[in-house]
């Protein structure tokens, strides 16, 4: 049988800072869609706007890129199991791979404010789930100080293999446009992202993959803005439970990817967040998680401020898939017609 090889690993095996002797394990990440929108993107008078959907990975969201690196890395140093701290994503990824390649997985999630499909996955993949009082940043603490005293793997984006994974996200849109954007939009949590994406752009610039750096637009729900006020926030909140955080680990990584970009770190309103998720939703075809509709709403945020030009490229991440958090999109919805099971009653309904 021939095993064609896939993933980023295989596919990026030299660009990344892991040992040659790592396994090349996969699961099938990267390689997401990069689709060009329709209606949002004319609208707002863009050149063009693509919609990148990392909610197309194995496990749903974009964290699979860094964990398939951090699950190598750790399969190769001879670890026996791994822990992370999550918002949902991060634990569904830990869940699926731990268990794909014989690791114990331990997820300590945050009480009551994670999406239920990804506490299913995380179940169903067979980790060990912990839930604390408290929020992410809570969980994150405690996770790292057992790190330092047990012998378990941590896999949250403070371990430099996740940041190195997820890099490739920007390679594979280099080499989907054939440059980088003027404009990248994200949100940010943790902040491990921009980092990655900031990373990965200025690798392919230097390399003279891409002629020019996009400026990075990260967005953060207004009740989670910590990089926007400029200080660590003790109890966020929004409906966009994946970046519910209130002190990202990659703080100085997200300044640097705002500055040296010449880009910027807005809040968007969680109203704002849920009605880009709708128009991706109804206009677009793209149904993704609360989270990652902050990307659109950031960016069309920074056009209204004029901050970002009529005319622009640009690139919105779509981070994770709407299927995961049902519960966030259910109370606007339209109603489901109840008729007979009468043709004559389906046409009255439906008024053709
Ligand atoms: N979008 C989604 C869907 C996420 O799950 C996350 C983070 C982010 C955006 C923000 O990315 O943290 O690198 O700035 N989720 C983490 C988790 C925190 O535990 O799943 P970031």
């Amino acid at each position: 049988m021939t095993v064609l090889a896939r993933g980023i690993i295989a596919r990026w095996a030299d660009r990344l800072a892991l040992s040659p002797h790592a396994p090349h394990i996969s699961l099938g990440e990267g390689d997401t869609p990069c689709v060009e929108s329709l209606s949002i993107g004319p609208s707002l008078g863009l050149a063009s706007l693509h919609f990148k959907l990392e909610g197309m990975n194995p496990t749903g969201s974009f964290k699979d890129r860094g964990m398939v690196v951090a699950v190598a890395a750790a399969l190769h140093e001879g670890s026996r199991a791994i822990i992370c701290a999550s918002t949902g994503n991060t634990s569904a990824s830990a869940a699926a791979y731990g268990g794909r390649f014989g690791l114990r997985t331990v997820v300590v999630v945050p009480q009551g404010h994670i999406a239920s499909g990804k506490l299913v996955q995380a179940r169903v993949h067979g980790a060990t789930v912990v839930s604390v009082k408290g929020g992410f940043d809570v969980a994150l603490r405690i996770v790292r100080e057992l790190c330092e005293r047990h012998p378990v793997t941590l896999v949250n984006s403070v371990n430099p293999h996740r940041i190195e994974g997820q890099k490739t996200a920007a390679f594979e849109i280099v080499d989907e446009l054939g440059d980088a954007p003027d404009v990248l939009a994200l949100p940010v949590g943790n902040a491990g992202n921009i980092t990655a994406y900031w990373r990965g752009f200025r690798e392919d610039h230097r390399d003279g993959r891409a002629s020019r750096l996009p400026r990075m637009f990260g967005g953060q729900a207004s009740g989670a803005a910590p990089l926007v006020l400029g200080r660590p926030v003790d109890d966020p909140q929004t409906v966009a439970t994946a970046i519910r955080i209130g002190n990202p680990a990659s703080w100085q990584g997200a300044i640097e990817a705002r500055d040296q970009s010449e880009g910027m770190i807005a809040s968007v309103d969680d109203a704002a967040i849920l009605d880009a998720q709708r128009r991706l939703a109804r206009l677009e075809g793209i149904f993704c998680e609360p989270a990652s509709a902050a990307a659109l709403a950031v960016l069309e945020r920074a056009i209204s401020e004029g901050t970002v030009a009529k005319g622009t490229h640009a690139v919105c991440v779509l981070t994770g898939n709407g299927l995961k958090d049902p519960g966030a999109v259910e109370a606007a919805l339209t109603p489901i017609l109840e008729v007979p099971a009468d043709a004559g009653a389906l046409a009255r309904a439906i008024e053709v």
